[in-house]
This record gives C-alpha cells, structure tokens and sequence, in this order.
C-alpha cells in the first residue's frame, strides 16, 4: 500500500505508540462477547451516598470553574487523609495538594513538570503504559529497569548502577499494576539512600491503588518518609478508591516548589476539574469508613477468585495488592502470551491482559493479568470457563 501522505505534512510525535492494549482488548471482549477481566475497572455501582452528596452541589449551584489547586473543602479533606493514612501532615496544604483530571493527568504534569530535554528517566518494568510516552513528548529518555523476575521488587542494586548524571527522576508504583507487587519499607530506605547519593533526583509515586493491600499489608506511600517526600510527588486516583474510574478526578502531593512547576502546567492542560465531584468528595471523606473499609473488600474478591480458580490448570502468581491478579498459564500451553489473551477472548470468552505488553523488551513470561473488581457472579462464571481449558 502506498503510504499515506497528509498535506500539512504531518510529523508524529510518538511515532511508536499503537493503541493500547486495553483499547484491543475491550474491543476484542465487546466483538465477541467475551467477560471483560481486561481492563481495570469495576463492575458494581459507585456508592448512592456519594452520587446524592454530588447531584446535591449541582442544584446548589457548584457548577463553574473550580481554583486550578482545587476547592479549598477537598484539599482541607485530602490533607486530613494523609495524616490520617501516612501520618503527614502538609504545613500548607494549599501549596502542595492540586487536584487534577485523574492520576492521568497528574502524571502528565509531574513528568513535564520535571524532564527537560536529553534528561532521563528511570522506570521499572513492567511498567504502567503511561509513563514512557509522557516522558518521550517532553524530549526525555527512558531507561528501563527490570522489576526482580522471582517478586517484581525493585533491584536497587541495578538501578543505582542506572543513573546518570542526567538522571533527573525515578518513578515508582505501589501497589503495582500489573503485577500486584507492594513495596516494603527496606524498598523505602534503599530509596532514601539513593535519593541521598544521588542529589538531581526526583520521585514521581505513582500510588492509584494505594487502599488496595492485603493480609495485613501497610500501603509504603512516599509522604510516610520525610526525607523522601522533600524530593517526590505522589499521585492518588478517587476514580480507583471510590470505584468511579469514569469521572477522572485524582490529585497530586508535593513540595511547594515542585507544586508551583506542576500547576504551572496544570492550568493550561485541564486548568480545573469538575467542581461539584470535589465539593461530594469532600463530605464523602469526612467518614474514614468509605477508604478503610477497601481492604477487605477487595481481598475477599482475590480471595473468592482464588478459590474459584483453585480447579484450574491457570496458576497464580501471590499478589500483595491492586485489584489484578496475574496467572501462569505455562501448564496449558506454550503459546505467546499475546497470541494467549487473543485465543481466550476468541474461543473461550474471557479477555484479559498479556503481561509482556508492559515491559520494553516484551519479555514474555506466560502471564496474564486479570481484573478482579467484578461482582462475584462474573467472577463465577469467567473461573467457570477457565477452569474448563
Ligand atoms: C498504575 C496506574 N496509574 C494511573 C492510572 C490512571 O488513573 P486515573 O484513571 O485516575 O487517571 C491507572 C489506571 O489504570 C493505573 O493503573
């Protein structure tokens, strides 16, 4: 086929970048009417409470632009969540919370926020699919460190032998996705002891499932650590805490001097966001219950998929955290695992993720990642056919 030519000539600035892989896999479930355990997002209802406390500020008026930082009742509410979560207490939360249009957002502006031109960026993989383009568009390079193969903790030893003097930053992700890894707190001090070395470096936390831990698990945000938090952002997502995916509300945590480069970029990309979500948020945070209560909850789902899964030949990979669970399924066939996820949509009915579509060298590892933040008659019926295969 000749190739197609635009007239303005038109130059790509991610050449590289096919559609997502949650995009075909929706899309492949949708065609075929398969169980969607691709995608991350849950398939029971918001809670009424807090859609009634949202509807209630669009009648009373709440409907024009918010402050670019955010309404000053959510960003009061966020700072006394992090106290109450990670025991920090932002001298001036007007100066170092922003809310923004998703974690999504937040990452975009952290990111542009930070690398410049031929700066570099560490990020371990597999890796979340945002991080890498967002780095590219600012004219940054990405080095990929691999994640330890035998629990997808970070190889401290690898990635202090990674930077550079142009190494400007380093972005984490606890609780993991893909793979449900958690850091602990050694990963913590040995990223206190990196940050010391090292004094360009910055930390970009992504931590969107950050109420999602299990057996005990405390979440190892950033802001726990004081001589980590000087040099990070952290990233937070009311869409994943708060099963509300679609309204793409999240907020950014940083030091003030970070935070004035960040909302400098967040007012001319978003500006604002939705202002009566923030003002039903901040009465929705009044009561801890709604946050704490998502442990258990969620463990009883990987719990319930677990044992669902118990009879068949998939074997699972232990998860600390997040709402995916990855199995093997190395004892059923020896297909790629993109070939895999494409063959269960197709003839079995059940779409999940392919793990090596998170990692640069598209190691495979015959793994797949799947949802579980279904109602467990979902749930029911895709173990049902998987334990079938
Ligand atoms: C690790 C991670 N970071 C960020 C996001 C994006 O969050 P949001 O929907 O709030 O933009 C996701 C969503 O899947 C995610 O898994």
């Amino acid at each position: 086929m000749p190739e197609q030519t635009y007239k303005p000539a038109l130059k790509s600035k991610l050449p590289e970048i096919e559609t997502s892989i949650f995009t075909v896999m929706s899309k492949m479930a949708a065609e075929h009417n398969a169980i969607n355990l691709s995608q991350g997002f849950p398939d029971f209802p918001v809670s009424g409470e807090l859609i009634d406390r949202i509807h209630y500020y669009m009648k009373q008026g709440y409907n024009q632009y918010a402050p670019t930082p955010g309404m000053p009742a959510l960003v009061k509410a966020i700072a006394q969540k992090l106290e109450r979560c990670f025991g920090f207490s932002p001298q001036d939360p007007a100066r170092e919370i922003t809310l923004t249009a998703g974690a999504t957002e937040a990452l975009f502006c952290v990111i542009a926020a930070l690398v410049h031109k031929g700066d570099e960026v560490i990020v371990l993989d597999p890796a979340y699919d945002a991080y890498v383009p967002t780095i590219a568009l600012q004219g940054g390079n990405s080095a990929r460190i691999p994640l330890k193969q035998e629990n997808f903790r970070p190889d401290w030893e690898a990635i202090e032998k990674a930077v550079k003097p142009e190494t400007k930053l380093i972005i984490l992700n606890t609780p993991h996705n893909p793979t449900g890894a958690i850091l602990k707190e050694e990963d913590l001090k040995e990223l206190q002891k990196l940050l010391q070395k090292h004094e360009q470096l910055w930390v970009l936390s992504d931590e969107v499932y950050e109420h999602i831990t299990f057996d005990g698990e405390r979440h190892e945000s950033v802001l726990r650590y004081p001589e980590i938090r000087k040099r990070a952002a952290a990233v937070f997502s009311f869409g994943k805490t708060f099963h509300a995916t679609g309204w793409k509300t999240g907020y950014v945590v940083a030091p003030p001097s970070l935070m004035k480069e960040i909302r400098n970029i967040h007012q001319f990309v978003t500006f604002a966001v939705h202002t009566p979500t923030q003002m039903g948020l901040a009465d929705y945070l009044q009561e801890p219950a709604h946050y704490e209560q998502l442990p258990r909850f969620y463990q009883q789902k990987r719990d319930i998929f677990a044992r669902l899964m118990e009879g068949s030949r998939f074997r699972p990979v232990p998860s600390s955290g997040t709402y995916f669970q990855l199995y093997s399924y190395a004892d059923i066939s020896d297909k790629p695992d993109t070939e895999m996820a494409g063959w269960l949509t197709k003839e079995y009915g059940v779409a999940a993720i392919p793990v090596s579509v998170f990692y640069e060298s598209k190691r495979d590892q015959q793994l797949l990642r799947f949802c579980f933040a279904k109602n467990e008659e979902t749930l029911k019926q895709a173990a049902e056919i998987l334990c079938k295969i």
